[in-house]
């Protein structure tokens, strides 16, 4: 499985996702603004893993001997709607909180230890993530995906690709159509190629024929990552996930969304608080590289859409299966209660 981020001696190393599949190559972050910028260029993209690269660089920014809270705020306003950006970020502003007056060597020592351990805790909890997941999905069918929310989208083994993953290792004879997932082609460029490197079958579809494939009997299940998942079920994720969850229940197909607990916002009661990030109009105008619109075209471009919680089946999570009434559900995987 690939590597997609890694603390090593000479900086913050990232997978270059926007070159992907044509081009394996890498980025070195030196800096934690470095760090900031190929977040929002999209280096490194999937809302895990954007947390692992702030969790990362928060701690070169202390390495840096930077202001501290701008080295927050900098890297908090990279992209809004991933929460687990927020949620990196808090839990280093935490670790601050604690070393207030440890010697300088010891911060430095206790931020690079803590990022790895972010790193390393989210691998184990897509693989929790697979585990919890694996037993839905049905066996000798197709699962449907879009964007990716593979080892990409984290810091390996993926959310919803984890749950496909472990289900064939646990021996279920399934493949995969992965939608191509216009604009910025996640499904096309990178869950094709990941799945292509783990051999699971994996069929390109794009977008528009998702409702054709849903309605053709072939489909088991949809399974999708998240982004940010409101307190009453409500998933903010790559665009056009909701016209999939529509289709899905339209053809009685379960839609199953794979997320970390780091994903969940209780703090925002529905999906509809959820901010959602614009992108850049080129992105819909071009087609890699190449002009395929007018010129002076006006463009929407929201990089991220919510499927209301009456459309998903159930969320998965490191700690077990939420399902309707999602208020209590979530609530009482988050906080035990
Ligand atoms: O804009 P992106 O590529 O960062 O969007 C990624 C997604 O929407 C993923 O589905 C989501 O972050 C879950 S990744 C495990």
């Amino acid at each position: 499985m690939v590597e997609t981020i890694e603390w090593t001696p000479d900086g913050v190393v990232m997978i270059d996702q926007r070159r992907l599949p044509l081009e394996q190559t890498y980025v070195t972050c030196k800096t934690y603004q470095d760090v900031a910028h190929n977040i929002r260029a999209m280096t490194i993209r999937g809302a895990p893993a954007i947390g692992v690269a702030a969790a990362m660089g928060v701690a070169l920014g202390v390495i840096e001997g930077a202001d501290f809270d701008l080295v927050c705020e900098t890297l908090a306003a990279t992209r809004p709607t991933a929460v687990n950006l927020f949620w990196a970020i808090e839990r280093m502003k935490a670790l601050h909180k604690s070393l207030a007056g440890s010697p300088a060597d010891l911060i430095r020592l206790r931020f690079i230890q803590e990022a790895r351990q972010i790193r390393l805790e989210d691998i184990a909890i897509c693989q929790a993530i697979g585990k919890h997941g694996a037993p839905l999905v049905p066996d000798h069918k197709t699962v449907l995906t879009h964007c990716n929310a593979g080892a990409l989208a984290t810091a390996g083994y993926g959310t919803a690709l984890g749950v496909i993953r472990a289900a064939v290792e646990q021996g279920k004879e399934i493949d995969v159509f992965a939608d191509e997932t216009r604009p910025f082609l996640q499904g096309a460029r990178l869950t094709v190629w990941e799945l292509q490197q783990d051999h699971i079958p994996a069929t390109l579809i794009t977008d528009s024929m998702a409702g054709h494939f849903l309605k053709s009997g072939r489909i088991g299940c949809v399974v999708v990552g998240a982004d940010r998942i409101a307190a009453n079920g409500d998933v903010a994720n790559k665009i056009g996930t909701y016209s999939v969850a529509v289709l899905a229940k339209e053809n009685n197909i379960p839609f199953y969304v794979a997320a970390p607990i780091s994903t969940l916002d209780l703090s925002l009661s529905s999906g509809d608080l959820i901010p959602i990030e614009q992108r850049n109009s080129s992105e819909v105008t071009h087609y890699a590289g190449t002009q395929v619109a007018p010129e002076d075209t006006q463009v929407q471009n929201p990089a991220f859409d919510v499927t209301p919680h009456r459309y998903v089946t159930a969320i998965v999570t490191e700690r077990g299966v939420a399902r309707e009434p999602f208020t209590e559900s979530l609530k009482q995987l988050a906080t035990g209660a």
